[in-house]
């Protein structure tokens, strides 16, 4: 067991955080380090009993949570805030020992993270209401927002913070109370955030951590009992498809951040080198495991071969190894099956006719560390480029015209990010109105930022997060009318 060193050693939690209380479990489970293989620590192995426990909590913390002025809500939320931002060292480090993105990687997502715990406590306090003109003279009509009530969450080991606080500073800040359960990969860095929660005086029961090495039990619970009146899940589509249904019986609200399959489409008009910086950036942030990655890289046939020559060469000038070490831009894959399915998929595509470029194979220090790999001659029904890869493999398509481009692009049943670079602006905004996807970035890798709405169409999700539309997902619209003003 290596356990990590903190500057802040209590920070290093291991135990349930239920109603403002750390609570340890007979049974744990460890928690590894992908980059060496060693454990880290072993850490409360929570249950469906200590789910129902948790909800139970939350809900009773709802009644005087949701009566908090919104002033008061919006101050704990801005000192959670700083507590995150102070705690940026340690966090950092929690966040790459055991996910193990580069440190560099790490530090942005906790500023990542932190940013919605500020920008929803500035929303916190603009939750407005309506007034209707009446149809009737003797009436009044008005419109209010009033919290959904109790929220499960159910986050995802890629980003072990910001995944987090994108829903529980909007669910707190609408008035809301949450139950989270993090992911059995990466529990330490929801338990730090727990930690920072309980410093800064969010009151107990409003913010609840079960971790777990039993995803079923406990998301079943979240998604099952009568008093959670809304899930929030970020993951793959099967498993947010699965979840949907057992939501189904309690109609509960969702907000649903599920796979992508996002097209980068480089077109002849392009900056190359612009495009080959941003698709480093969008493909092999986090080794290529976001939901938002590039997923496959469409060019136009008149610039493929320079864009491939470009691209290859600034993938040769990435370093893979452990994120501790500063010279890294790339660390491992979360665990050996998954960068074992990625180089399948690599081998499937060989197969089908594509052409290696540069990597399809471990680096020399074996799974789960892959390297940055670039294939050509790909074809969309290729499964390399029809489904998630979900690893740092980039895929090329050649096309001819934009209309191929969007038929290509479009032709998925995922619709959450798409990336085109292009400098013709009749054709950058024909191309932005035909992507069917909730976020279309031009001219830039990277478009993840608490400002603005992130979600996705067709089967990657329902809902959207950060941004003013966030505060959406966590309110109950109610009408009132009041009569009789005439008599
Ligand atoms: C994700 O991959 O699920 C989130 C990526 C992001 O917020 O940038």
């Amino acid at each position: 067991m290596t356990r990590p060193t903190l500057e802040d050693a209590e920070l290093l939690r291991v135990d349930a955080f239920i109603n403002g209380r750390w609570q340890s479990l007979p049974d744990t489970f460890l928690v590894k380090n992908p980059s060496t293989g060693s454990p880290l620590v072993a850490v409360a192995n929570g249950s469906r009993e200590l789910t129902r426990e948790a909800i139970e909590v939350a809900s009773a913390a709802f009644a005087s949570w949701r009566r908090t002025p919104a002033k008061e809500r919006s101050e704990i939320l801005r000192r959670w805030f700083e507590a995150v931002v102070a705690a940026e060292d340690d966090l950092a480090l929690l966040m790459t020992l055991e996910q193990g993105k580069p440190l560099h990687e790490s530090r942005a997502e906790v500023r990542y993270g932190a940013a919605f715990l500020e920008w929803f406590s500035e929303e916190a306090r603009r939750i407005y209401g309506d007034t209707l003109p009446a149809e009737k003279s003797d009436r009044r009509m008005m419109v209010l927002k009033e919290p959904v009530g109790v929220v499960g969450a159910i986050t995802p080991w890629n980003f072990p913070i910001a995944m987090i606080t994108r829903k529980a500073a909007a669910a707190l800040a609408a008035g809301c109370t949450i139950v989270v359960k993090p992911a059995e990969d990466t529990p330490l860095c929801a338990l730090a955030l727990a930690e920072l929660a309980r410093r800064v005086g969010v009151p107990a029961g409003v913010f609840n951590v079960i971790p777990t090495a039993e995803p079923n039990p406990v998301g079943h619970e979240l998604c099952t009992h009568p008093l959670v009146r809304k899930l929030t899940f970020t993951g793959s589509t099967k498993v947010g498809q699965a979840l949907l249904a057992k939501c189904a019986p309690t109609v509960k609200r969702v907000t649903m951040e599920l796979g992508g399959n996002a097209p980068f489409i480089v077109f002849e008009d392009a900056d190359l080198d612009a495009a080959v910086h941003g698709a480093i950036a969008a493909k092999f942030r986090n080794a290529g495991q976001t939901c938002i990655c590039a997923n496959r890289l469409l060019v136009q046939a008149s610039v493929h071969d320079t864009f491939v020559e470009k691209l290859v060469a600034a993938v040769k000038q990435l370093v893979v190894g452990d994120g501790r070490d500063p010279a890294v831009h790339m660390g491992p894959l979360i665990h050996e099956e998954a960068a074992h399915n990625v180089l399948q998929m690599v081998e499937t595509a060989l197969d089908g006719g594509a052409q290696l470029a540069i990597g399809g194979q471990y680096t020399r220090r074996g799974a789960p560390f892959v390297s940055p790999t670039v294939l050509t001659q790909v074809r969309p029904e290729m499964s390399v480029s029809a489904e998630e890869i979900f690893g740092p493999v980039a895929p090329v398509t050649v096309f001819q015209d934009e209309k191929e481009a969007i038929e290509i692009a479009n032709g998925t049943p995922y619709g959450l990010a798409a990336y085109v670079y292009a400098r013709d602006i009749g054709r950058v905004w024909r191309v932005m109105e035909s992507l069917e996807y909730g976020m279309v970035a031009i001219n830039t890798g990277t478009l993840s930022t608490e400002v603005a709405p992130f979600g996705g169409m067709k089967q990657s999700g329902l809902g959207r997060e950060g941004s003013h539309y966030g505060i959406d997902e966590y309110v109950e619209i109610k009408y009132g009318v009041l009569g009789g003003l005439d008599t």
